[in-house]
C-alpha cells in the first residue's frame, strides 16, 4: 500500500467490524472535516476485494466539493421524497418507523455530509443484458464497496449505502462529468466521522432460515 501519515484505528476484531458496521445516518459527524488520505486508506483496502479476472474495473469519485455536493443532495432527496410519498406509514417507534425517521435524516441532511463517493463501474450494461453477466460485473465491485464500509468503520468514519439517486444517474453523471455511457454508479454514500464509535449488532433471524442442504425442499 502507498506510506500515507497512519490513522488511528479502533482496534476492533474482524468480527466486530463485519458485525457493528451500520448504516450510520444520524450520528455523522457533519462538523468534522475527513482528511483525503483517510479515503485513500480505505479504497487501498477495498482493492484487496476479490473481482472477476482480478480486473479492478472501478474508480471511486470522491466528492467533496459544496455547490456539487448540494446539487447531488437535491436530486438525493427529490427522489426520496418521490419514494416515500403516499407510501404506508409505519407503526410508530417499529423497526420500520426508525429506518424510515433515519432514512429521512439523511435525506434532509445529505448537503451537509462532508464526503459523497461515488464507486464507479467501468461498465454500462444494456437492458438486455443477461443476468450472469449483470452478476459477474457487479460481483466485481459490490465487494469493494462492502469493504470501504467496513474499513470506514475500523477508523471511526461511517457510511450508509444508498442508492435513491440512482434513477437520475445521468444527471449526476452530468454534475460530476462522469463518462456516463462507460461508467456506472454502484450507489451514493455519504462518508463521515461517526458520533461515538459503538454501534451494535443488528437483529437478523437466525441462519438456519436462510439455508437449505442439498436440495430446496
Ligand atoms: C443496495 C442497497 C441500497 C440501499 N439504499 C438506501 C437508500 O437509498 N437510502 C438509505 O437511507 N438507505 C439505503 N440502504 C441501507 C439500508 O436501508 C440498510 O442497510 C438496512 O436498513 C439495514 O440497516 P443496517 O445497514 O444498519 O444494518 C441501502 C442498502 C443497500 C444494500
Amino acid at each position: 500500500m502507498t506510506e500515507r501519515a497512519p490513522h488511528a484505528t479502533l482496534g476492533l476484531s474482524a468480527d466486530e467490524v463485519l458485525t457493528t458496521t451500520r448504516s450510520v445516518r444520524k450520528r455523522l459527524d457533519l462538523t468534522r472535516d475527513v482528511p483525503g488520505d483517510v479515503l485513500l486508506d480505505c479504497i487501498d483496502i477495498a482493492h484487496q476485494s476479490p473481482t472477476g479476472s482480478n480486473s479492478q474495473r472501478w474508480r471511486w469519485m470522491i466528492v467533496d466539493d459544496v455547490d456539487k455536493r448540494g446539487q447531488i443532495a437535491d436530486i438525493y432527496r427529490a427522489n426520496f421524497e418521490a419514494a416515500y410519498a403516499g407510501a404506508p406509514e409505519p407503526e410508530p417507534g417499529s423497526q420500520a418507523d426508525r429506518v424510515n425517521q433515519s432514512a429521512r435524516h439523511l435525506a434532509e441532511h445529505m448537503h451537509e455530509v462532508p464526503i459523497l463517493v461515488i464507486p464507479l463501474l467501468a461498465d454500462r450494461m444494456g437492458e438486455g443484458t443477461p443476468s450472469g453477466r449483470q452478476a459477474s460485473r457487479w460481483g466485481g465491485i459490490l465487494p469493494a464497496v462492502w469493504s470501504f464500509m467496513l474499513a470506514l468503520r475500523e477508523r471511526g468514519l461511517g457510511s450508509a449505502w444508498t442508492s435513491l439517486h440512482l434513477s437520475n444517474e445521468r444527471d449526476v453523471a452530468e454534475i460530476l462529468e462522469i463518462p456516463y455511457d462507460d461508467y456506472s454508479q454502484a450507489g451514493l454514500f455519504p462518508v463521515a466521522y461517526t458520533i461515538g464509535t459503538d454501534f451494535q449488532l443488528a437483529k437478523r433471524p437466525p441462519a438456519e432460515e436462510f439455508v437449505r442442504w442439498n436440495t430446496w425442499s
